[in-house]
């Protein structure tokens, strides 16, 4: 990177004129591109870059107090979730923080644009130039090797000293985001829809029937209608109804075959309904929800790639989406995701905070925990354990992946581990602790003994049927568990309204407490990659099935049925 060095200092000179102050804050610096990236050329000065900032927010720390305050079953607010300004009010920017960004904007002829509710977020275009002198940046081309494509970061970049405290990310600069990438494995082909079967032993494959029988899952209705569950939908992956209206013949004979979802786009997102563009995840993830969760108001929430938030690829979008509703949907579940450290530490926390806010709002956030075992979203080759992306953020729920009847056992791919961007919060303590102990040094140096600790809990995941262009297939992955965990959460919170109580809301510090016997312990299973056999479960919380998959019927009594 001699070359660069060399090439950065004469664009600073000639954006500029001027020599830069030695009074500023370097943001984030690295000394070569990601793997597969390559330098190609200088970017031109007059290029638009789309450039979002992020402002510190002025109490984070108040709104993960407020957060646990609602979301912790021994505490007096339990259930009493905050309305949509009281959540805001935590994340929104300083007065001074707003004063003293305004005054750098105006000086510098910058118009933004609140990209949050909170305006936590804000965007702007600036010319290429322009960016380089304000950030004493030197953007430039890189080219992805494997996808021919090419992208404008910059290497270093440094802030003015008076935005010190008050501006945290700056994006793009230093990082590169692959996309993120939906968790599931290639499905296999089961055949034409008039020749499925259901197999009742549910050896084979899992159909609903397998999962209402294993989990004590209600087929009864939902009553309320204010009860909802939603679906996120990215990377143009769509729902068809047509399959879905298949699927529901055939596994859920006792329901009308025309219930189906409403969309809510955002971002340029659609849903094209064209039989041959049905996607494997978004299809599985509809069918999964609509078909567990009978009769409870699903909505299939589609981001497209106009996003806002800086190459999250729509995730922070889609939180503020839900964030800017009055009621938002209380269950909340996606099954895409990329790994954590290819998300910027800034970026990440913001979203974070983002599904903090949904929380203390009283919606429970679940994700796919990842389909590569230790070794990450997906299978790879590593040296030390890697970590999919939300996974760490202490403030939403895992869902791994369990195989087999009996005995059901954690299932090969399902990722657990330890986050290295987030520390261990104090609900998981105990449960951690106790994995340690039987743990001892094994593996001592590929993780993070104080990150926070994944997954939290797990269902059934490998060989789901699903219909897909009107035809059967078997798909496996984290992706089949979300959904369905999910969807078991919108039963209870359709029962909880029913008896005039809250929903579940930030389920973690009830999952750790109260309810963590309402699961079946899984005590078999390995998670392997990066070379080793990777955690194996054990009775207790694992990080491969968490405290295991859900038993409805206690998970009832703990919560208060
Ligand atoms: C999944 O299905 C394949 C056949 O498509 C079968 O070979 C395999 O044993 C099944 N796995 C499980 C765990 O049921
Ligand atoms: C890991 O490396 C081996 C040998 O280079 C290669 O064959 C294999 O495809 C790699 N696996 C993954 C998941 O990248
Ligand atoms: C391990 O986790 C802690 C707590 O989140 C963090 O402060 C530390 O930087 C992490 N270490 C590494 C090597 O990532």
């Amino acid at each position: 990177m001699f070359g660069l060095g060399v090439f950065a200092f004469s664009l600073c000179l000639l954006a500029s004129g001027t020599p830069l102050s030695d009074n500023r804050k370097v943001l984030a610096r690295r000394d070569t591109p990601p793997a597969g990236y390559t330098l190609t050329r200088p970017a031109s000065p007059d290029t638009l870059l789309k450039l979002r900032i992020a402002l510190v927010q002025s109490n984070p720390a108040g709104l993960e107090e407020a957060l646990y305050d609602v979301s912790t079953p021994t505490s007096p607010n339990y259930g009493q979730f905050l309305t949509k300004d009281e959540a805001a009010s935590y994340v929104a920017p300083s007065p001074e923080t707003q004063t003293v960004i305004n005054a750098w904007l105006e000086q510098n002829d910058i118009s933004a644009t609140a990209l949050t509710p909170a305006g936590d977020w804000l965007g702007f275009q600036i010319p290429v130039g322009k960016a380089n002198e304000l950030f004493d940046a030197a953007y430039s081309v890189y080219t992805h090797e494997g996808a021919g494509k090419e992208t404008i970061r910059t290497l270093s970049y440094s802030i003015p000293q008076e935005l010190e405290g008050h501006l945290s990310v700056v994006y793009p600069t230093t990082t590169y985001l692959p996309t993120f990438s939906a968790s599931y494995s290639f499905p296999k082909s089961l055949g034409q829809a008039d020749d499925a079967t259901v197999n009742p032993s549910c050896i084979n494959t899992i159909t609903l029937s397998c999962l209402q029988a294993l989990y004590g899952i209600p087929t009864t209705p939902a009553t309320e209608k204010s009860s909802r569950i939603a679906v996120a939908g990215f990377d143009d992956q769509w729902a068809n109804e047509a399959d879905l209206m298949t699927f529901l013949k055939t596994y859920r004979p006792d329901m009308s075959d025309t219930t189906t979802f409403t969309l809510q786009d955002l971002d340029g997102g659609s849903n094209n309904q064209t039989p041959a563009d049905a996607g494997v995840e978004a299809n599985l993830d509809i069918q999964y929800t609509v078909g567990i969760a009978t009769d409870v108001p699903t909505l299939f929430v589609s981001a497209g790639y106009d996003n806002h938030d800086g190459d999250l690829d729509g995730f922070l979008d889609m939180a503020d989406l839900l964030l800017n509703e009055d009621s938002p949907p209380q269950a909340f579940t996606t099954s895409y995701g990329p790994n954590e450290d290819d998300v910027p530490i800034g970026l990440s926390y913001n979203l974070c905070n983002a599904y903090a806010q949904l929380g203390a709002r009283g919606v429970s956030v679940l994700f796919a925990s990842g389909d590569g075992g230790v070794s990450g979203t997906q299978s790879s080759n590593c040296t030390e354990f890697v970590v999919p992306f939300p996974d760490g953020c202490p403030f939403m729920t895992n869902v791994g992946s369990t195989t087999g009847i009996s005995p059901e056992i954690g299932a090969f791919f399902s990722s657990g581990g330890f986050s290295n961007y987030y520390a261990r919060p104090s609900y998981q303590d105990a449960a951690v602790t106790a994995y340690f102990n039987y743990l001892g040094d094994t593996y001592q140096g590929l993780y993070n003994a104080s990150g926070r600790a994944f997954p939290d809990v797990a269902t059934q995941g490998i060989n789901f049927t699903v219909v897909i262009d009107q035809e059967f297939y078997a798909v496996s992955g984290t992706s089949c568990s979300s959904p369905t965990f999910a969807s078991v959460v919108a039963l209870l919170n359709n029962e909880l309204i029913s008896a005039g109580k809250s929903p579940l809301g930030f389920l973690n510090p009830w999952l750790y407490s109260t309810a963590s016997t309402a699961f079946n312990d899984i005590t078999e299973g390995n998670n392997p990659g990066c070379g080793t056999d990777g955690f194996y479960a054990i009775a207790g919380w694992d990080p491969v099935t968490g405290w295991g998959t859900p038993d409805y019927a206690k998970l009832k009594t703990a919560a208060g049925l």
